[in-house]
C-alpha cells in the first residue's frame, strides 16, 4: 500500500472541514490560540467557500465606466488647442514680472540678511540705527555708502582709513569699528561676501528711500533716485546685465563723472 503524504492528508482534511462549515482545529503549532478562536474561523471561512464558485458581478463603478461613452470628437478640436492657450498665459504674465523687479524690491528681499543686527524698521540694533535720516546724514553721496556696504568696514579699519562716509557728519563722523567695536561685514563677491553689485545697490536704495526716508519726489533725492534707485534705473538694468560693474561705473556713465566718483571695490576715503 502506498503511503499518502502527511501534508496532503492534512489539506485535504481542511478543505472538507471548510466546505462543511466547521473549523480546522489545526492539530499543529499553536494549538492553545486557535482553539479559543475556533467560531470566529469557522464564521469567516464558511461565505467565502460558499461564494467562490459563482463569478462576481462588477462594481457598479465599473459597470458606468463600460458604458460611458469617450471623448467626443469636437472635444478633441478644442483639447488640442490647450498647449496654444498655455503659451499665451505665458506671454501675458511676462511684462507684469518685470514692473515688480526693480532696485526697491529686489532690495526689500535682501535686506532680510542686514535685518538681525539693523532692525526690521532700521531701528538699530548689533548694528547701527537707518530710520530716520540717520543712514543719509552719515552717506549724504549713495556712491560712498555702496563702496562701505560692498568691503565692510574691518577693510576701511585695515587701511587705516579714519572715517567713512561724511566727515562734517551732523552728530559727528563715524570711524571703522566705532560702534561697540563690531565690524560691518563686507558684503561684495570680490571683498569675500555674497552679494551681487545688483543686489547690493538694490538693498542700499531700500534702506535709503524705504527705511530711511529719503523723498523721490524731494528736490534733494528727485535726481539721485531717478540715476540709481527708480525701476528705470539704467545703472541697475547695467548691474544686473553685467555691462558695468562698481570698478567702471563712473566711466561707463557719463553723468557720473563730473567730478569723477566712482564706486569702487575696495575701500577709499569719501568724495568731498
Ligand atoms: C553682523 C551684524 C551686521 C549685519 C548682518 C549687517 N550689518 Fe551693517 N553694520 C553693522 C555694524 C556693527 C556697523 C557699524 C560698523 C562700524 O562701526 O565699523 C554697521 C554699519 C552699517 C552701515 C553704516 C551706517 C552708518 O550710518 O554708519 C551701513 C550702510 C550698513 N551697515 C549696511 C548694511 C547692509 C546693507 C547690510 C545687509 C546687506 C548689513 N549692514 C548687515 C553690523 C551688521
Amino acid at each position: 500500500m502506498t503511503e499518502i503524504p502527511e501534508h496532503l492528508l492534512k489539506r485535504s482534511k481542511e478543505r472538507r472541514e471548510a466546505a462543511s462549515g466547521v473549523a480546522s482545529s489545526d492539530s499543529g503549532t499553536s494549538a492553545p490560540a486557535t482553539t479559543s478562536s475556533t467560531p470566529a474561523v469557522a464564521k469567516s471561512a464558511a461565505p467565502v467557500a460558499a461564494s467562490a464558485p459563482a463569478p462576481k458581478p462588477d462594481p457598479s463603478y465599473v459597470v458606468a465606466a463600460k458604458s460611458r461613452k469617450k471623448i467626443p470628437f469636437w472635444a478633441m478640436a478644442t483639447l488640442s488647442l490647450l498647449p496654444l492657450w498655455a503659451f499665451m498665459y505665458m506671454l501675458a504674465l511676462k511684462p507684469q514680472e518685470k514692473v515688480v523687479e526693480g532696485p526697491l524690491a529686489i532690495g526689500a528681499t535682501v535686506y532680510g540678511s542686514c535685518a538681525g543686527c539693523h532692525g526690521a524698521e532700521g531701528q538699530g540694533g548689533a548694528g547701527r540705527e537707518f530710520a530716520g535720516g540717520e543712514v543719509l546724514k552719515t552717506f549724504p553721496k549713495i556712491e560712498d555708502m555702496l563702496n562701505f556696504v560692498y568691503t565692510g568696514s574691518q577693510a576701511y579699519a585695515s587701511q587705516n582709513i579714519k572715517f567713512y562716509g561724511d566727515p562734517n557728519r551732523e552728530g559727528g563722523a563715524h570711524a571703522p569699528l566705532s560702534y561697540n567695536g563690531n565690524p560691518m561685514p563686507m558684503q561684495g563677491e570680490k571683498a569675500g561676501g555674497g552679494l551681487t553689485e545688483a543686489q547690493i545697490l538694490g538693498v542700499v536704495c531700500h534702506e535709503r528711500y524705504t527705511i530711511s526716508g529719503a523723498d523721490p519726489a524731494s528736490e534733494q533725492w528727485k535726481s539721485e533716485y531717478e540715476t540709481w534707485c527708480s525701476p528705470e534705473s539704467e545703472i541697475f538694468l547695467a548691474l544686473e546685465n553685467g555691462t558695468t560693474s562698481f570698478d567702471t561705473i563712473d566711466t561707463d556713465f557719463a553723468m557720473l563723472t563730473t567730478p569723477p566718483h566712482p564706486v569702487g571695490t575696495t575701500p577709499r576715503e569719501s568724495a568731498k
